[in-house]
């Protein structure tokens, strides 16, 4: 078994892999963004440079924000640290002690950790977005087995049907 710190994908995608659109989320799904945060609490979080900004620049409570950018600031807001390549955003993440990393988005930085990731915390959104411009791309189930999943009928706060899938690698 690895020793090392395991890097976990955490995404939330329609049935047609869209994950977003205009820099921002498809949807509003508080169930969702309460797995989120249970799911991360506690660990270092990776996320591109414009998943940051569409937050607000404003890092998570709670957890290690790792920010990767080719320009990073001179300062860093507390909370956050910069890395320009995934390979520095690993030993950051390594840094912090923690049996795991999660890399949360967005579309271009899913890409980059997809063959060295060893989980996928997937949230499938039952519904199709034609006019998303961002796809959560090349996550072939073949390559995984299926470890847990929960479903989630919509109601009146969330809109969509949706389930918390967890994906080891196989
Ligand atoms: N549904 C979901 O679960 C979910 C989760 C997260 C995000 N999203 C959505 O995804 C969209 C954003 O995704 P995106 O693909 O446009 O952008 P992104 O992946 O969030 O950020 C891309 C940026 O990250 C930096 N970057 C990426 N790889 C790097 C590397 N190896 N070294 C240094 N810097 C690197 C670059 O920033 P610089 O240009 O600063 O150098 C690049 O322009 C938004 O719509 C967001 O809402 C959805």
């Amino acid at each position: 078994m690895k020793e090392s710190m395991r890097i976990s994908l955490i995404v939330a995608a329609a049935e047609d892999d869209a994950i977003g659109r205009d820099n921002a989320l498809l949807w509003h799904l508080p169930n969702d963004m309460k797995h989120f945060k249970n799911t991360t609490w506690g660990m270092p979080v990776v996320m591109g440079s414009r998943t940051f900004a569409s937050m607000g620049s404003k890092p998570l409570p709670g957890r290690f924000n790792i920010i990767l950018t080719r320009r990073p600031p001179a300062e860093a807001p507390e909370g956050v640290w910069y890395a320009d390549s995934a390979e520095a955003a690993l030993r950051l993440a390594a840094g912090t002690q923690c049996r795991e990393v999660f890399i949360a988005g967005g579309g271009d930085v899913y890409g980059q950790f997809m063959a060295m990731a060893d989980r996928v915390y997937l949230t499938r959104v039952h519904a199709r977005f034609p006019d998303a411009t961002v796809h959560f791309r090349g996550f072939d189930t073949a390559a995984w087995l299926l470890a847990s999943e929960m479903h989630f009928p919509h109601d009146d706060k969330n809109p969509f049907d949706h389930v918390f899938q967890t994906w080891q690698r196989g």
